[in-house]
C-alpha cells in the first residue's frame, strides 16, 4: 500500500528505495547523501525559484566543462570540498610531506628533462633555482623518485591557459632524482593568479564577496617504488594571498623561502643569472602499507 510522502518521511522513503543496491558502498554514499541533502532542504526552505536558480547554477557548471576545463573541480575547490578529501585521504603519518590539491591544470604530460634544465622557456620572470631530496619516511634517500612539476608564468597565466602566447609545455617538467634523491631545477618565481572566473564559479565568488586569487605556488606530484605518490605544492613565502587562498589550499608547512642568492660562482654553477632565488624543499614520502 502506497504511504503518503511526508516532510518527515521523505528522506527515509528515498533511502529505503535504495535497499536493494548490491553495491554496499554505493547504498551508503547515496543513502548519506539523501539524508543530508534533505536536512538541507528543510532547513533553508527554498522557494521553488530558488530551487531553479540552483539547479540551473548547476547545469551551466556542466556546461562549462570541456576537455581544457572542469568548472565542477572549481566548484568543488572553491568549497572547499577538494581539500578537505584530500586531507581526509592523506592523514599525515611518520613525518611525510603534507599534500594539497592537483588542480585543473595538470592536463597535458610534462616534458621529460634532466636535473638541472629549466621548465622556463619565456625568460622573463626573477630567476630561481629549486632543490631538494626525495626521502623515506626513515631518511633513506629514494633514487629514481620521479617528480612531475607544473607552475604559471611569472605573469600568473598556465601554458595550456594562453595557447600562441607561451610555448605549450612552459613551466612543466618530469625529472628523475639522482643516486642521492637530489633534484634541482631552473625556473622563475612564479606569481599568485586568479583561478578562473568566466564561469559560474566566478559568478558565485562574486556574489559572495570574495577574491578568486591563490597565492604563488609550484605544483608536485613525487613518486617512488614502494611509497605512496604524493600531490602538493610549495608556496613563496610572502605571496599575496598566502592568507586567503581561493581554494584553502595553503598548509603552512609547505610554505617556503624563495631566498635571494648574489654569488656569481654559485649562479655560474646553474647557469643562472646573479643574483637569483633559491627554494630548497626536502620530500618525504610515506611507504606503502604493509599486509
Ligand atoms: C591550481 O593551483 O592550479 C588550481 C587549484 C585549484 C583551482 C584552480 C587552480
Ligand atoms: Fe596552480
Amino acid at each position: 500500500m502506497a504511504t503518503d510522502f511526508t516532510e518527515e518521511t521523505a528522506a527515509d522513503a528515498v533511502i529505503d528505495s535504495f535497499a536493494k543496491t548490491p553495491d554496499p558502498r554505493l547504498r551508503e554514499l547515496l543513502s548519506s547523501l539523501v539524508r543530508h541533502l534533505h536536512a538541507f532542504v528543510r532547513e533553508t526552505e527554498p522557494t521553488i525559484a530558488e530551487w531553479e536558480q540552483a539547479i540551473g547554477f548547476l547545469t551551466a557548471t556542466g556546461q562549462k566543462c570541456d576537455d581544457e576545463r572542469q568548472e565542477f573541480i572549481l566548484l568543488s575547490d572553491v568549497l572547499g570540498v577538494s581539500m578537505l578529501a584530500e586531507t581526509i585521504n592523506n592523514r599525515k603519518s611518520g613525518g611525510a610531506t603534507e599534500s594539497t590539491v592537483l588542480g585543473p591544470f595538470h592536463m597535458i604530460e610534462s616534458p621529460r628533462r634532466e636535473l638541472g634544465d629549466t621548465i622556463d622557456l619565456v625568460r622573463t620572470g626573477p630567476p630561481c633555482l629549486v632543490r631538494g631530496r626525495v626521502l623515506s619516511s626513515d631518511g633513506t634517500p629514494l633514487p629514481g623518485a620521479e617528480l612531475d612539476v607544473w607552475q604559471a608564468s611569472d605573469q600568473g597565466f598556465y601554458d595550456v591557459q594562453q595557447p600562441g602566447g607561451q610555448p605549450r609545455t612552459n613551466g612543466r617538467g618530469l625529472f628523475t632524482a639522482d643516486a642521492d634523491g637530489a633534484f634541482w631545477f631552473r625556473t622563475v618565481v612564479p606569481s599568485y593568479y586568479p583561478i578562473p572566473t568566466d564561469g559560474p564559479v566566478g559568478t558565485l565568488l562574486n556574489a559572495t564577496g570574495r577574491h578568486p586569487y591563490r597565492p604563488a605556488h609550484i605544483h608536485f606530484i613525487v613518486t617512488a617504488p614502494g611509497h605512496r605518490s604524493l600531490t602538493t605544492h610549495i608556496f613563496v613565502a610572502g605571496s599575496r594571498y598566502i592568507e586567503s587562498d581561493a581554494v584553502f589550499a595553503v598548509k603552512k608547512s609547505l610554505i617556503k623561502e624563495f631566498t635571494p642568492v648574489d654569488d656569481p660562482g654559485q649562479a655560474a654553477r646553474y647557469d643562472l643569472p646573479s643574483p637569483f632565488s633559491q627554494a630548497s624543499f626536502d620530500i618525504i614520502l610515506q611507504p606503502n602499507a604493509t599486509a
